[in-house]
């Protein structure tokens, strides 16, 4: 690539001077709405969608976003408008409702045993789902419960490529599992997963080139065997805008990129004028001139700890940034303000409200039956459609 081919794609992918910057003010907020509750800026998630499917379009990858992040058939409408080629869940639940809006789904989980199996197939007859897997055990049983209802289900092999959870590292492994889902019936080997969690921005050369191998030599050993592999799907939210550093990916499933969160803040990902939803809580109470007990608590915020940085506390006050959440019972959140804070009386009172970024987003939507969308002048309430739906 030539250096004013670079430059140009920088340019299509520098939003920022043409975005606006959304309005946070509480006044505009009504006095009546009820908190704890996730408030999301329309504004940002449509700019963070379009950014990331900018960034695909002109790296030639396929967008398939993971839909676990914001459980809504708002924001999966958003995404499939703005150029996804479908839909990522993690559990079958998500997937029947995603259904409702995507016609090409992908399970990028293990979705096995006889609980799931019936909902898999009968949803199977009426849109086109695929499931990662990483076992001839769970092929197997999903080529028999495909077989008896008589229709067909995508695989993709799900590779290990240095995150340590589910996948398979052994390449020989991979190519046994590949074979045997070829040779299956009711089975369509779609092609190959992974999911590259241990990569964070700013990951070496090194990190990348051993990402991209541990791909490229299954994959290249599967068509020797005459098994062709057409989807390499990658890409978290950390990864996803430098998914070009790993040439053999074709399709990305970053998630959490829609609403971002302090995870992607502290982590380098993203600023805070990309962080889409906040959490809205009030004043319970004042024990102390420099302390405040909120009502959002950990089944608001969840208990997940800061990634980048685990001692920080539960949430990011963006008005006091000094100001630190250190300690969550379920409905109480204690904040603790900076010495300046309190000298200058800026600590909030009983009944004032606050706006807190959370460390993980993804675990806070599913704790909502709903979210707010904010449009910058008012409010409006939507479904959390998939919420609690672990199966
Ligand atoms: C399998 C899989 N794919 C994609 C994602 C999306 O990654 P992120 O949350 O960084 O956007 C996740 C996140 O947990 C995942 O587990």
């Amino acid at each position: 690539m030539v250096f004013g081919q670079v430059l140009n794609l920088n340019a299509n992918l520098n939003h920022k001077a043409r975005e606006r910057t959304m309005d946070w003010s509480l006044q505009n907020i009504p006095a009546d709405q009820p908190t704890p509750s996730i408030i999301v800026s329309t504004e940002i998630a449509e700019q963070n969608v379009k950014r990331m499917q900018d960034y695909c379009n002109i790296r030639g990858l396929k967008l398939r976003p993971h839909t676990k992040t914001h459980k809504s058939l708002w924001a999966a409408q958003l995404q499939m408008k703005a150029g996804a080629v479908g839909l990522t869940v993690a559990k079958v639940g998500e997937a029947e409702v995603m259904s409702q809006v995507c016609r090409d789904i992908f399970i990028a989980y293990p979705a096995i045993g006889q609980h799931r199996m019936s909902r898999l197939m009968a949803l199977a007859k009426n849109v086109d789902v695929s499931v990662g897997i990483d076992s001839v055990a769970a092929a197997e049983q999903i080529q028999s419960a495909a077989e008896l209802e008589g229709v067909k289900i995508g695989v993709l092999v799900d590779i290990d490529v240095g995150f340590h959870r589910t996948g398979i590292h052994d390449a020989s492994k991979a190519i046994e599992v590949a074979k045997y889902v070829a040779s299956q019936s009711h089975l369509t080997l779609r092609g190959v997963m992974c999911f590259p969690g241990h990569i964070l921005p700013n990951a070496d050369d090194q990190a990348w080139e051993s990402y991209e191998r541990s791909l490229s030599d299954i994959i290249r050993t599967l068509q020797q065997k005459g098994i062709s592999v057409d989807i390499v799907s990658g890409g978290s939210t950390p990864t996803a805008m430098e998914s070009h550093r790993n040439r053999v990916l074709n399709e990305i499933r970053p998630g959490t990129y829609i609403y971002n969160d302090l995870n992607e803040v502290r982590l380098g990902v993203c600023g805070f004028e990309h962080v889409a939803a906040r959490v809205l809580a009030t004043v319970v109470s004042k024990p102390e001139p420099n302390k405040v007990v909120v009502d959002a608590g950990s089944k608001t915020l969840s208990s997940d700890r800061n990634a980048a940085l685990p001692d920080s506390g539960f949430g990011y006050l963006p008005d006091y940034p000094d100001a630190k959440v250190v300690r969550l019972s379920e409905e109480h959140g204690e904040i603790l303000f900076s010495d300046i804070d309190t000298n200058s009386g800026r600590v909030p009172e009983v009944g004032d409200r606050i706006w807190l970024i959370p460390n993980h987003i993804c675990v806070c939507i599913n704790l909502q039956n709903q979210f707010y969308l904010h449009d910058g002048h008012s409010l409006s309430a939507l479904p959390v459609d998939a919420r609690g739906l672990l199966v």
